[in-house]
């Protein structure tokens, strides 16, 4: 048998990238394995992953040098970057570009990107619906890794473009799952009318993107969105109140007053659902549920993420 193609992972101690180490883990055709990028070897995270079988090496998105040694003869590289860190989109495109000349130069033969839309092609700056943010930006944790999606085809690097979906963790660790109102009872607040949201278990994107990297040259050159479902916030309170046993109920507050709520990020965030609202129909189409299950039939619905996490949701 063929020695197993190694996929470089960056962001491996994380979300995105834990999960295809954990799918490679997984895989039992022994056709890939995985080496976990970190900043930190030693730390348990990382030595969690090597128990798993993955090769743990060095490496740093700010720092190209350490991305070339850590791209060093593998097939694939999954690249993210993690704006929640330093709210920067600036940073984030400047780490594409190195993710990109780094596997441009170690010649990797398909590079993952986990992008998100450049918003500003469909609301451009000077649409007044949503505040400008940090001067160039409408929604700058989608519009720094759009913009860095041109990087990879300049710089020439076979790359899929991987658009993903709001994490469903984000109601574990983002506050912003269902919360009691003033009488007592649970209400979902999100900004999102009547429209619908695509999700996503974090856990299914890494499964999704060994999917993608099985399929290979049919995936180059081109974007694939994925999401487990695309529901309404009726159609998410209806779920919740199943799964916890008590109503739950849905009680839309405006993109205006979510950008208000005070915490950091929020007006990006509020943008964010406000996008997401206005170009449902584009923003879902680019995300098939059914395209997704054919990358990764695993692939989680709400309910069945729910059943599995329902008690790690914080609903104070
Ligand atoms: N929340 C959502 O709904 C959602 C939806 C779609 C997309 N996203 C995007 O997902 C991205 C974050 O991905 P994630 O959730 O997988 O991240 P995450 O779980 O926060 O993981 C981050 C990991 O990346 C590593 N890391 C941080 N800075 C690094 C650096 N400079 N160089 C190398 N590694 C570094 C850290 O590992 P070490 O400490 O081991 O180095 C950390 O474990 C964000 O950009 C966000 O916009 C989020």
């Amino acid at each position: 048998m063929a020695d197993p193609r190694i996929i470089a992972v960056v962001g491996a101690t994380g979300a995105q990238g834990g999960g295809l180490v954990r799918a490679i883990a997984k895989d039992t055709s022994g056709a890939y394995k995985a080496r976990a990028i970190t900043r930190d070897p030693r730390s348990e995270k990382a030595q969690a992953l090597a128990k798993l079988g993955a090769e743990v090496v060095a490496g740093d998105v700010d720092d190209e040098a350490s991305l070339r040694r850590a791209f060093d003869g593998a097939h694939g590289a999954f690249c993210v970057t993690f704006f929640w860190d330093h709210f920067s989109a600036e940073k984030e495109i400047a780490e594409a570009a190195n993710m990109a000349l780094a596997a441009k130069d170690a010649g990797v033969k398909h590079v993952i990107w986990s992008t998100l839309e450049d918003t500003r092609k469909w609301i451009p700056l000077s649409d007044t619906r949503m505040p400008t943010l940090q001067g160039k930006y409408k929604v700058p944790h989608f519009d720094g890794k759009g913009e860095a999606d041109a990087r990879f085809a300049e710089i020439g690097v076979p790359t899929t473009l991987l658009l993903t979906s709001f994490y469903w963790e984000n109601f574990i660790h983002f506050g912003m799952g269902p919360k009691k109102d003033k009488d007592g009872k649970l209400a979902l607040t999100l900004p999102m009318g009547t429209k619908k949201l695509p999700g996503i278990a974090v856990e299914d994107i890494g499964k999704c993107a060994l999917g993608v990297f099985r399929k290979g040259r049919d995936f180059i050159g081109r974007a694939t969105g994925i999401a487990g479902e695309h529901l309404t916030g009726a159609q998410m309170a209806a779920a919740f109140t199943r799964a916890l046993g008590q109503t739950v109920s849905y009680s839309p507050l405006t993109p205006d007053q979510f950008r208000k709520l005070g915490f950091p990020g929020a007006d990006d965030i509020g943008n964010m659902f406000q996008f997401n609202a206005d170009m449902e129909v584009m923003f879902c189409g680019a995300r098939g549920v059914e395209s997704t299950r054919a990358l990764n039939p695993e692939l989680q619905t709400f309910d069945q993420w729910l059943a599995v996490n329902k008690a790690r949701i914080p609903l104070d």
